[in-house]
């Protein structure tokens, strides 16, 4: 079963607060969402491994260390997702960008693939699939399916804000995925909204309606 961490840092809690509120405006959201995704790329990328180097300083050589090369990709959910990579970029700029693109079928109301693109060498990268919400859990299983299917092997999920069925959706379809969180809130309301979650994120980063 994937493990669940709630990032619980006084700075992305305060922020998050900030996003939540409803007369945040679109440039001042934008930019809370990119700063949130930048701390909780701090704390995802906790466990790379590192290795030792010599390095000499103006006084001594030392052993020090630096990260073991493990190769990153981040993988946005369009579109809300697009607001989370330049805040994870900004810790990990050599990391390469990925893209799952999917639509809600008005018949079956399931998630749709139409657009993937992603790095070539997919299968050796250490993937963190991004969506500022995590609701039913549809598209991210949906997106997570699409990468595996693409040869996508070490894959994690992060998000700003989770209901509980969609930690359980994930947990069930995807055993082998963690998930990162900013907060786990209550319950979706009826119309699929995460309550009291923060409205529609790709709308309110985008400024459309
Ligand atoms: N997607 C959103 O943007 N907000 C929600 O509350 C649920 C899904």
């Amino acid at each position: 079963m994937g493990k669940v961490y709630v990032f619980d840092h006084p700075l992305i809690q305060h922020k998050l607060t900030y996003i939540r509120d409803k007369n945040t405006g679109t440039k001042e959201f934008r930019e809370l969402v990119e700063e949130i995704a930048t701390l909780m790329a701090f704390e995802i990328t906790r466990d790379l491994p590192l290795q030792e180097v010599e390095v000499e300083t103006p006084v001594s050589k030392a052993t020090s260390k630096v990260l073991s090369g493990k190769k990153l990709g981040i993988i946005p959910i369009l579109r809300a997702g697009l607001g989370m990579v330049d805040g994870i970029l900004k810790l990990i700029p050599a990391a390469k960008v990925g893209h799952v693109g999917l639509y809600r079928d008005p018949e079956t109301l399931k998630p749709v693939e139409y657009y993937v693109k992603l790095p070539s060498d997919v299968e050796e990268r250490e993937l963190i699939v991004v969506d500022p919400m995590l609701a039913t859990g549809g598209s991210a299983v949906e997106a997570i399916h699409s990468l595996k299917k693409r040869g996508a092997k070490n894959i994690r999920f992060m998000c700003l804000v989770a209901a509980p069925q969609g930690v359980e959706a994930m947990q069930k379809a995807h055993p082998d995925v963690d998930i990162y969180i900013a907060a786990l809130d209550e319950k979706l309301n009826d119309h699929g909204y995460i309550v009291p979650g923060l409205g529609d994120a790709g709308d309110r980063l985008f400024g459309t309606k």
